[in-house]
């Protein structure tokens, strides 16, 4: 049987990545999808493959876009997850004061403007879910403040679940997952990086989209499940890469 049969699955951040494989995933299991992403282009793209119920082009940490489209979306939804934002990597002696304090910041207030204008529209049992990863798990030189900033993400997601209920609210910590973003991050350094995953992490294999969209879909489909970190790395955090 489907699992998301009937059920409405919001994408903030569905045009490419995690977002994107979670939307055909949740698509496969019966769920209508809305998929929002900054540029217009690929978000068309993205809702037409999947086929999409409806779009919003807009940057996710602007508070007046974000609640311009949760007021405008017709209730009830069930689930949603948020891939918007990405890491900050580099030696914080470089950072700013101003850049460390949002570094630290910007994934729970984004998360947080999500639950503040998501929930009142949410159905009992759905949840909410939020992006953070394993870095933490493990400080590594280079990670920089990114290690400091997702540690601070599943005591917050344990929190919001206590306020939020019935409404659930869970994390997912990825570690090296192959999409778009870690392309652009690697460059022409990415083909070695799959190569070095691929013969170090216990799986011995390269973590993709679609097995963190499998993960978000059972999340969703669980109702046993909230306040929790579920980790998603094929074993990386407890080997050297
Ligand atoms: N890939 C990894 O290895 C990895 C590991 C751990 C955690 N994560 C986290 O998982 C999340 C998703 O990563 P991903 O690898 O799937 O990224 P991705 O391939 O870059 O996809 C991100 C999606 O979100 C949209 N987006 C990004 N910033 C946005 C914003 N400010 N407002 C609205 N939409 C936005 C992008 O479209 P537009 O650019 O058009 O807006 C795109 O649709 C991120 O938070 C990332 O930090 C990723």
């Amino acid at each position: 049987m489907a699992e998301l049969a009937g059920q409405t699955v919001v994408l903030i951040g569905g045009s490419a990545g995690i977002g994107l494989e979670t939307a055909r995933r949740a698509r496969a299991e019966g769920a209508d999808v809305i998929l929002t992403g900054r540029n217009p282009d690929r978000l068309r793209q993205a809702a037409a493959e999947v086929g999409a119920q409806r779009t919003a082009a807009f940057d996710a940490n602007d508070a007046t876009s974000l609640e311009k489209f949760f007021q405008d979306l017709p209730a009830p939804i069930d689930h949603v997850l948020v891939t918007a934002g990405g890491p900050r990597y580099g030696p914080l002696l470089d950072m700013s004061s101003a850049e460390v304090r949002e570094a630290i910041s910007d994934h729970a207030v984004l998360a947080l403007e999500v639950a503040r204008n998501a929930v009142g529209k949410m159905r009992p049992g759905g949840t909410l879910l939020f992006m953070g990863g394993t870095g933490a798990r493990r400080v590594g030189q280079g990670l920089g403040i990114a290690s400091a900033a997702t540690a601070a993400l599943p005591p917050f997601a344990a929190a919001l679940a206590l306020e939020l209920a019935p409404v659930r609210v869970n994390l997912i910590a990825a570690g090296f997952v192959d999409t778009p973003l870690s392309a652009s991050l690697l460059g022409d350094q990415l083909e070695e990086r799959r190569n070095e995953l691929r013969a170090t992490l216990p799986i011995g294999r390269v973590v993709g989209p679609a097995d963190v969209a499998a993960l978000a879909v059972h999340i969703m489909a669980n109702t046993a499940l909230t306040g929790a970190t579920y980790d998603i790395d094929g074993g990386q955090q407890f080997v050297s890469s």
